[in-house]
């Protein structure tokens, strides 16, 4: 692998070095080069350093204008306004970057990073015996992209799906089972829609027979008591519902085109045994206190009504163990054994205060540092396209499949109205690939705090901010590469090029800058929004510039080369968002 260094960096460690021989006092200062309407791109830098030293902007502008090497990637830079500088790339320097990451091949040159560390992304947890519905979908895909873009940095990305598979809840269930046996078919024997079915039967009908019967409810309540004390027989029941889960939730996340791994599913009961040790080390150390019986930690800031602080229940009076408890022993799993040094959550910001509480708690207890940090990326609440709450007509949660099946039959309608050579298979193939990307990109693309509404035409609209645009794009390219036959893509560095070929290929050169922004703010609609520019600046690139029909044989191959590269960039930054590119559409 070839690291090539962005032209924006080049650029940027000229000026730099012009700068400080300019204003030697200053030590290494930063110009801040943005990209730029005026010019390929504007350091900014220059006037708050004069302000700070003392200096005319406009003169010491013109000094540092005077020490700049150009030649290779300068082509130009000339002062503006009261003291910006205006900076040319070179045209050659384009298509040679351009060039070198051609050759990288999959990485497109982009460099990994120093120092990476170990980040646990904690995402895609749905509730065992539960179904999957609108709001686990943004955890998931949320997650997903962040792992990819982490990844591709050279960090490395462990995932944890921390399933709800414990609690009060189960003894119900379980008791159920034990009077009914047979009620659940063998996980092995059934598909992900008769697991679901199945455990919606067997839920629905403990439930009833817990809300009329007194009795049944007395034995539910037993039943949770041998839960915790690890009785075998009823954790073996337990067992069943976490498979028969399982099963349903691998259909859905297969639906969602999206890799989980069996390892990685560690859900709550996983700490049972660590909670313990966890309320004991936290007692030690004063960091939580009995309180009424109960094992809890107090924040100052954390108040609730009547101004009475809330504290973080970590053992109950009765003993028992709960849903914090869950999580800071998982905390302490990630830190101490899987060596972790960041720790990702994403989950819903209705939670954003648990999380709040846990990571406080963590911190006094000297498990997390400024070493090991956690951050939750609570994001908002999916909404219907009217910008309520999304519900069915009926006015009831919407399942997650349901949802799905119907993105991927919108996309059908959208594929085979344009399609002119495939197959019904083919068809169906490029409709899953379209309607699932959709909805990812829906989410992807906007910023992940905000609430966004679910509106299906919107998302499979083949203009505006939409992955099928993308797709689309990518797919064009990838036809006009097969009608080019025998004529190769081949970078020429030698020509000179037109705007919109310089704004493309400089364009193309930042992806691996915008990667690295958007996985360090964990912002996917960063990325995102450059993929969409992208396809914009090659839309207006084609408008603009012949490619088959070009003046001279060098031009042709040097479009055609531009056409690879921005299909290569869009395969790569959709692949890491989770979104297929088809080659035809
Ligand atoms: N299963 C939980 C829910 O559906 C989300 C779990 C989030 N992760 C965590 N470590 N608490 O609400």
């Amino acid at each position: 692998m070839a690291p090539v260094t962005s032209l924006s960096d080049s650029v940027h460690q000229r000026l730099a070095a012009a700068l400080s021989a300019a204003l030697p006092q200053a030590g290494s200062a930063d110009p801040l080069l943005r990209r730029s309407d005026r010019a390929d791109f504007q350091a900014n830098g220059i006037l708050a350093l004069a302000k700070k030293e003392k200096a005319n902007p406009r003169e010491l502008a013109t000094q540092v204008v005077g020490n700049v090497v150009s030649g290779d990637v300068i082509k130009d830079v000339e002062v503006s306004g009261p003291g910006f500088l205006n900076i040319t790339v070179a045209d050659r320097a384009i298509i040679e970057n351009l060039a070198a990451r051609h050759a990288d091949g999959e990485r497109l040159g982009v460099p990994l990073k120093e120092n990476a560390g170990i980040t646990v992304v904690d995402y895609a947890q749905p509730n065992v015996a539960k179904e999957m519905h609108v709001g686990h979908l943004r955890s998931a895909v949320i997650g997903d992209a962040l792992r990819g873009m982490l990844d591709f940095t050279g960090e490395k990305t462990i995932g944890r799906h921390h399933i709800g598979d414990w609690g009060t809840q189960f003894g119900m269930l379980i008791q159920y089972l034990f009077e009914h046996p047979g009620e659940l078919a063998p996980a092995a024997d059934v598909d992900g829609e008769q697991a679901m079915s199945n455990l919606n039967r067997v839920y629905k009908a403990s439930r009833a027979l817990f809300d009329a019967d007194e009795e049944f409810k007395e034995r539910a309540r037993k039943r949770v008591v041998a839960l915790q004390s690890g009785d075998k027989e009823t954790l073996e029941l337990w067992q069943q519902f976490v498979d028969e889960s399982k099963v349903y939730f691998y259909s859905v996340f297969e639906k969602l085109d999206m890799e989980i791994r069996d390892e990685e599913i560690v859900g709550e009961s996983a700490y049972n045994e660590g909670m313990p040790e966890t309320a004991r080390l936290l007692e030690e150390k004063g960091v939580a206190v009995r309180s009424e019986g109960a094992l809890v930690v107090f924040f100052d800031e954390i108040r609730g009504k009547d101004d009475q602080p809330v504290p973080l229940i970590v053992q109950k009076a009765d003993g028992g163990f709960g849903y914090a408890a869950s999580d800071l022993t998982a905390i302490r799993n990630r830190v101490f054994d899987l060596k972790a040094t960041t720790l990702l959550y994403v989950v819903d910001v209705r939670q954003s205060l648990h999380f709040r509480m846990v990571f406080e708690t963590a911190r006094r207890a000297g498990w997390l540092s400024e070493d090991v940090t956690a951050h939750n990326m609570g994001y908002g609440t999916v909404l219907g396209a009217d910008g309520k709450p999304f519900k069915t007509r009926e006015g009831e949660t919407v399942r997650l499949e349901d949802l799905l099946d119907e993105a991927v039959q919108r996309a059908a309608e959208v594929v085979r109205e344009k399609a002119q050579d495939l197959t019904e298979d083919e068809i169906q193939e490029r409709a899953a690939q379209v309607g699932i990307g959709a909805v990812k990109y829906a989410d992807l693309s906007t910023s992940p705090n905000r609430d966004y509404k679910f509106d299906l035409d919107q998302m499979v609209s083949l203009n505006g901010d939409t992955s099928v645009y993308l797709q689309y794009a990518y797919a064009r390219i990838q036809s006009i590469l097969r009608k080019a036959g025998e004529t190769k893509a081949v970078a020429h560095p030698e020509l000179e090029l037109a705007p919109a070929e310089r704004a493309l290929g400089l364009h193309l050169d930042a992806f691996g800058d915008t990667v690295f922004e958007a996985a360090a703010e964990y912002a996917p609609h960063k990325l995102a929004a450059y993929l969409y520019q992208l396809a914009s600046l090659y839309t207006t690139f084609y408008d603009k510039c012949p490619v088959l029909k070009a003046e001279t044989p060098e031009q042709i191959e040097n479009r055609l080369f531009l056409c690879d590269v921005t299909a290569r960039t869009l395969h790569r930054g959709m692949g890491l968002l989770g979104i297929r590119t088809p080659e035809r559409l």
